[in-house]
């Protein structure tokens, strides 16, 4: 199941489109998560926002044409993650769709309606030479695909809500990869955890070798500030317009701590 050919994390580009916070003032914000990830063999939307006024609104501003998506990952079906897709469409619908396969039927819906291919996803799937869905991982509240890329420097683990729990999402990325994950960003849904429950949570990330992380959306404005004194400078700050680039993503990787394991098998 692993990558072959991980890519140079230098070439990865993830442009955050839709978020509850600010990092452009420019930009719109709203309740929901979109963002644009570039360097891979294919360019991946991945989720679309609630509101189609807004993420059209936005990727105008941040000079992103619609026909330079090939690929639409939508983690889930909530309405934040979605909303924007038939907007979207009607701009450019000639792409590859990876939905939950658990709501094929609205997505059949969308797809006939715009033409575009729409591809379900159960298990584990490639959805381009570069990146891997998680496959539906269950929750008490909404099954649920995060996107893992694997890189050079360890996975770059990509969450719309984690309704199945950022760290069984980040732990199955690594098994999926065979890699360490380097880097954890979106939506980590903290919003009704205590304080004790996030410091654990961010101490098992840490555990599990996680270096950088960029948490937005439903993470909760307490829990992102949490994050931010315990990572200090491999924290990245999200945000609608933020663009983050692999570039900066400069600090060493944790030992892989899935080699081992491979080894031994
Ligand atoms: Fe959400
Ligand atoms: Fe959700």
């Amino acid at each position: 199941m692993r990558s072959k050919n991980p890519i140079d994390i230098e070439r990865l580009k993830i442009t955050i489109i839709y978020d509850n916070y600010a990092y452009d003032g420019q930009l719109q914000t709203d309740h929901g998560f979109s963002c644009l990830i570039e360097g891979l063999d294919r360019t991946l939307l991945f989720d679309t926002g609630g509101n189609g006024s807004i993420i059209m609104d936005n990727l105008k501003r941040l000079n992103i044409a619609p026909d330079q998506v090939d690929v639409i990952f939508i983690s889930h079906s909530h309405y934040d993650h979605n909303g924007g897709l038939p907007r979207f469409l009607e701009a450019h619908s000639t792409v590859d769709i990876y939905v939950p396969g658990s709501a094929l039927a609205s997505y059949k819906a969308i797809s006939e309606q715009f033409g575009s291919n729409v591809i379900p996803v159960d298990k584990p799937k490639w959805v381009c030479d570069g990146a891997i869905s998680t496959g539906l991982m269950p929750s008490p509240i909404i099954a649920e695909q995060s996107l893992a890329i694997p890189t050079n420097k360890g996975a770059v683990v990509i969450t719309g809500c984690a309704h199945p729990g950022i760290c069984n999402i980040v732990d199955r990325a690594g098994e999926l990869t065979g890699q360490t994950v380097f880097m954890a960003l979106g939506g980590f849904h903290l919003l009704s955890d205590t304080e004790e429950s996030v410091r654990k949570t961010i101490s098992r990330l840490q555990t599990m070798g996680v270096r950088y992380v960029a948490p937005s959306h439903c993470t909760g404005k307490d829990a992102i500030q949490s994050f931010a004194d315990v990572f200090g400078k491999t924290f990245v700050q999200s945000g609608v317009g933020r663009v983050i680039r692999g570039t900066e993503l400069s600090e060493t990787a944790a030992s892989n701590r899935f080699r081992g394991k491979r080894l031994r098998n």
